[in-house]
């Protein structure tokens, strides 16, 4: 990799790997909107002579501009609100399905042919098997955001079958730590700060979870990519822990370290919304075939994240609630 488009490189993981790319000496690009991105996430790679473009990837001379010079792309860009899919049918379309299009389109213009894409654990829908391979059948999506998914995963297959693109598809389990934006842990942390008497749960608590150390996930995508180099296909990687937690877990981390014992009210029900995934546990036996082991466990990386909220509650408690 000599020069690297990261799309959705102001948002919590692209800003990670545009650090850890230009540590390793590799020219940066960064197209984002900032629509849930941030500045100040960038703002040492912007220094460190990362080239910001800045607008909307559906604006296909920006993204044609962004990806000149480049030979790789981490297409990180998408609309990650899971949990509010329905309100919003064709959003996850248009944001993730088609947006991919434009960028394997852009890549095909400048005959850039290598493209890293963020993928997730929840095109496995509801599996029979767990931890669940990357062989495992999922005929059946639960989420408008895991069906655009996988139809990104879809367009990257037939451009790696058709034009000889190297694809490298992870899914991801949730992630954790430092510039950890959206998700239940946040969610909950806002709500204690907000009120540390109560705290309302989506579902009944016993949802379960794998989740991942943000730096771990980006040392298993450069492992994953170091490997294939340019070699044609498409390769699907699984990126998780091999444990996995229960939101009443997370829940006791969060409120011990806060200090706080707030009375829990619980909506009840299996799931934390239509198309939640009570269970998610993904066989990681890929990856970690190739060398790479994650450096956190879970309850670690959850005590990570809290670690950052505390020295940036500017950012933390600056936004709405949102979960993914
Ligand atoms: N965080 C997780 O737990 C997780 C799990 C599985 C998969 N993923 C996937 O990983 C990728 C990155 O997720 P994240 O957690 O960093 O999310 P994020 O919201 O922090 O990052 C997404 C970035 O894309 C930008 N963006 C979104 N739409 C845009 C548009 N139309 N034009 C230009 N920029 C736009 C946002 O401003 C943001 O900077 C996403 O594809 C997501 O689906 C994330």
């Amino acid at each position: 990799m000599e020069r690297v488009l990261i799309t959705g490189g102001a948002g919590f993981i692209g800003s990670t790997v545009a650090d850890r790319l230009l540590d390793d000496g590799i020219q940066v690009a960064i197209l984002d909107d900032f629509r849930t991105g941030r500045r100040e996430f960038i703002a040492g790679a912007l220094e460190r002579g990362a080239d910001l473009f800045e607008g909307d990837i559906l604006d296909r001379d920006l993204l044609a501009g962004a990806v000149a010079g480049c030979d790789t792309v981490f297409h990180l860009q998408a609309n990650a609100d899971v949990r509010h899919g329905l309100d919003h049918p064709q959003r996850d379309l248009h944001q993730n399905t088609i947006a991919t299009s434009n960028v394997l389109e852009a890549m095909r213009a400048v005959g850039a042919k290598r493209i890293c894409f963020s993928s997730t654990g929840s095109v496995y829908g509801e599996p029979e098997v767990f931890p669940t391979p990357e062989g495992a059948p999922f005929p059946v999506q639960t989420s408008l955001y895991a069906a655009s998914k996988v139809a990104g995963e879809g367009l990257i297959g037939a451009y790696a079958h058709g034009y000889g693109f190297t694809g490298i598809i992870f899914r991801f389990v949730s992630l954790l730590g430092e510039r950890y934006t959206h998700g239940h842990v946040i969610d909950f942390y806002r709500a204690l700060k907000r009120d540390p008497s109560h705290l309302y749960v989506l579902g009944d608590g016993r949802q379960e979870k794998s989740y991942l150390y943000v730096q771990d996930c980006v040392e298993a995508m450069l492992t994953a990519a170091a490997h294939h180099g340019d070699e044609p296909g498409a390769h699907v990687y699984n990126l998780g822990t091999d444990a996995t937690v229960v939101v009443d877990d997370s829940i006791a981390i969060i409120t011990d370290r806060m200090g706080v014992t707030p009375a829990i009210e619980k909506e009840g029900g299996t799931r934390g919304w239509a198309g939640d995934s009570p269970l998610i546990h993904l066989d990681t036996t890929k990856i970690r075939s190739l060398g790479w082991s994650p450096t956190l466990t879970i309850p670690e990386a959850i005590e990570r994240t809290l670690d950052w909220f505390e020295t940036e509650p500017a950012i933390v408690l600056d936004q709405e609630p949102t979960t993914s």
